[in-house]
């Protein structure tokens, strides 16, 4: 048995943790979960966001699953998501964008990668007042952080065999942090992968292109806040939130999670869609496959998958995909057809 760590996370997050655990055991995945917590839950347990215990866990396991947490806007802590990227460097975000059987969208042919850098950008978190009225957040970009997001994404695509990376920017305006981001990108691409095709896209176009025509574009390589907001915009592409999983890499831990949140208008009522996590697990039982070198893992991802694809070419919905499913009914279609 692997052991992971498993953090429900706030709004529908026990929810959806409690189903893709269901199918996770019905499949006869060799997971023990180790449970913490984190976000909103925590701190109602009278513990920091992200407690002591959660960190010694993710240290000692180097892998987890979690759902989403709340983030208060405007004031309040601050996210606990930010801070987990930080403590563990997990500085290579994934989301694999792609249609799915049984789910019509206005494109059928969207399969993108999206690498979004986690742990710079705007979410450095340094914002002040520089005088009543007027404030400011600090944008940061290291040249470290730049070239490793950068090695990662053409490694991955050489991996993975992908064809193109694209880099969204906005280096005509932002010409120190975003200039570093495109330069570190093209002289990776020249200097060590020039057999990977390559393109740069300003990102106000880039995002037009992508809603025109999504199937234009391999992957995306992207700087935090850009790879935040363009990861929700392809998740429109193909039918949502609920169908967008994502994985955030260092290079010794990884926590695997929805792209979504915590979907506080929906939660407690048993209806949110636990496909991106289910997807997210899938992941993470490849990629323990791989670290692990134990096959067995990569057996279970398979009948998941095929799982969920029959379950949803067989009109198993819910509703954010205009099915009548409840969360648990839509774990018990796929568990039926594993
Ligand atoms: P959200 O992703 O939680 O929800 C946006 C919309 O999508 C809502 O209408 C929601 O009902 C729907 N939705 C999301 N996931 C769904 C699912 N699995 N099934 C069905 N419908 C789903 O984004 P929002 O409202 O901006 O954020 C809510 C909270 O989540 C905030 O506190 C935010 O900070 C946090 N958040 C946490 C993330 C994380 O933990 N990784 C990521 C994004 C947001």
């Amino acid at each position: 048995m692997r052991k992971v760590v498993l953090i429900p996370g706030d709004g529908i997050g026990p929810e959806i943790t409690d189903a893709v655990v269901r199918i996770l055991d019905a499949a006869g995945a060799e997971l023990e979960w180790e449970h913490c917590e984190a976000g909103l839950a925590a701190l109602e347990d009278g513990d920091d966001v992200l407690p002591e215990a959660t960190i010694e866990a993710i240290n000692h396991h180097k892998v987890a699953l979690k759902g989403p947490c709340t983030t208060p806007v405007g004031e309040g802590f601050s996210s606990v998501n930010v801070q987990m990227r930080k403590q563990f460097t997990l500085y290579a975000a994934v989301r694999p964008v792609r249609n799915l059987p049984g789910v019509k969208t206005r494109f059928d042919n969207v399969d993108l990668i999206i690498i979004r850098e986690n742990t710079e950008g705007l979410y450095s978190g340094v914002e002040n007042e520089v005088t009543p009225g007027v404030v400011m957040s600090m944008k940061v970009a290291t040249e470290v952080g730049c070239q490793r997001i950068a090695r990662w994404a053409f490694r991955y695509a050489t991996v993975r065999q992908r064809k193109k990376i694209t880099v969204f920017h906005k280096a005509n305006i932002m010409k120190m942090t975003d200039g570093m981001f495109l330069r570190a990108a093209d002289t990776t691409h020249k200097r060590d992968y020039p057999n990977i095709d390559y393109e740069t896209a300003i990102i106000d176009a880039g995002c037009m292109r992508l809603v025109q025509d999504p199937a234009q574009f391999d992957m995306l390589l992207l700087e935090n806040l850009y790879g935040d907001v363009v990861s929700d915009l392809c998740a429109g592409l193909v039918g949502g939130l609920g169908m967008v999983p994502g994985a955030n890499f260092g290079d010794n831990e990884a926590i695997f999670e929805a792209v979504h949140g915590s979907a506080p208008d929906i939660a407690g009522k048993g209806i949110a869609n636990p496909l991106a996590l289910l997807m997210s697990a899938v992941m993470m039982l490849n990629y323990l496959a791989e670290t692990d070198s134990h096959n067995a893992h990569h057996d279970v991802a398979d009948r998941i998958k095929s799982a969920y694809d029959l379950a949803l070419t067989d009109g198993a919905k819910t509703g954010d995909l205009g099915g009548t499913l409840s969360t648990e009914e839509f774990a018990d279609a796929v568990i039926e057809r594993l």
